[in-house]
């Protein structure tokens, strides 16, 4: 399969045909011939993709084609040649991110990326406090708590309101810097996995700068899932994921340093980087799926041709459908945005009341048994458990619908 047919319908920016992409976002009949390169789930209606993107049919024949040549050509094609092909994905991180080539390096995850982050930070002394949010991932949470705990700092942590605006998250973040004047480090989620919330990551990050904090940022959530770069970041060091919403094959992900802060990441124990200007050294993951690199950039081929701003519009349209009728519902609760600039197209929700973990493992369950209808269970924020909802591009209208019926009939 080669380029998708609607790349004859963008216009000469790459992006599609259509006045906006708030109108494309509504046109069923386009984003039916995209859900055409896309296998279905078959037996249940899957609105859980976030845990990662399904490959479109074009990445799925690269990756095919790039590990049937991996396995032929063996340690001769490795030994000799990947490095060049692997600088090419690089690159095209690089580009697409709106960062430099030598600011990137692939990782297999964002856990990978971030956790090396965490663990090679410099900066703690004596004294010092690190600050996290309940809304972090909670690997991440796990490990801030143990660097604390090894270098003997103290951890400051936020809880944010069940829906927030992006003033009330920001004023939230100042208000822990104004009351912990010691704070060294902070992670910030720009897009968080437990109901999709987006942290104003550029305003905190300025103001922490001031304030001399240094922030490691986790975008393992958001990049394809939002349209921006990393200069829209304003961060010095973030994690991300190819294998989410890029949907390039699980085993993907990035570390990006800013040029000039590498001293403060130490390389990876046993690494050597005496001048600081390698981030490559940051990482050292021994051996790993080379196809998958390989298929990268065909990945972000299919990404760019459909473009972010046409798929952050779209998936934001499809959870509006189901959250704007929620939102009326007496007996749920819906968690996330309270403003759009706080939404993504990820949202969260629980009955009304019913709060613990328990609640949510059974609310998910009877989703699932009563209505055909998958999603997932989060676990990390202060205020309990809850179900997430997480439509992909290739989701009907109509599927949002078939949602909204079952949180009606969750009444009864
Ligand atoms: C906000 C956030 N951070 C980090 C991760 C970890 O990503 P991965 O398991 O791909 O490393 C996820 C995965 O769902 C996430 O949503």
């Amino acid at each position: 399969m080669g380029l998708p047919r609607f790349a004859m319908a963008s216009n000469s920016t790459g992006a599609p045909n259509a006045s906006s992409p708030f109108e494309l976002a509504r046109d069923e009949s386009f984003w039916r011939e995209i859900a055409t390169y896309y296998d279905r789930t078959e037996g249940i209606l899957n609105l859980e993709h976030g845990y990662w993107g399904k490959m479109a049919r074009p990445v799925q024949s690269a990756y095919l084609d790039a590990m049937r040549m991996v396995n032929a050509q063996n340690s001769f094609y490795a030994r000799k040649d990947f490095d060049g092909d692997e600088a090419v994905a690089t690159r095209r991180i690089a580009n697409a991110l709106g960062a430099h080539e030598d600011e990137i390096v692939i990782t297999r995850n964002a856990t990978e990326a971030c956790h090396n982050l965490i663990r090679q930070y410099r900066g703690l002394g004596k004294g010092d406090a690190v600050l996290l949010a309940d809304i972090d991932y909670p690997g991440f949470k796990t490990h801030m708590h143990w660097l604390a705990e090894g270098r003997g700092v103290r951890v400051v942590e936020i809880k944010l309101p069940v829906r927030a605006t992006q003033p009330e998250i920001r004023d939230l973040y100042f208000q822990a810097f104004e009351e912990n004047p010691n704070l060294k480090l902070m992670l910030v989620t720009h897009v968080s996995n437990q109901h999709g919330l987006v942290v104003p990551v550029a305003k905190i990050t300025a103001e922490a700068r001031r304030r001399g904090i240094d922030v490691i940022c986790d975008a393992a959530q958001s990049w394809g899932l939002l349209d921006f770069t990393v200069s829209d970041l304003g961060v010095d060091w973030a994690a991300f994921n190819l294998h989410k919403w890029i949907g390039a094959p699980v085993g993907t992900g990035a570390l990006y340093i800013r040029r000039g802060t590498l001293e403060k990441i130490a390389p990876y124990p046993g690494e050597q980087d005496p001048d600081n200007t390698i981030v490559a050294r940051r990482v050292h993951p021994g051996t790993y799926n080379f196809a998958a690199r390989l298929a990268i950039p065909a990945a972000l081929d299919f990404h760019e041709q459909l473009g972010s701003a046409a798929k952050e519009a779209r998936l934001r349209y499809l959870r509006s459908l189901w959250t704007d009728a929620a939102l009326r519902m007496p007996h749920i609760e819906v968690l996330g945005g309270k403003d759009e600039a706080s939404w993504t197209g990820i949202g969260s929700f629980r009955l009304a009341g019913k709060r613990t973990i328990e609640d949510a493992t059974a609310l998910q369950l009877r989703i699932e048994k009563d209505f055909g209808i998958f999603s997932v269970v989060r676990k990390g924020l202060a205020s309990g458990g809850c179900v997430r909802i997480t439509p992909q591009v290739f989701n009907r209208a109509d599927e949002l619908g078939r949602l909204v019926d079952a949180l009606k009939g969750l009444a009864k």
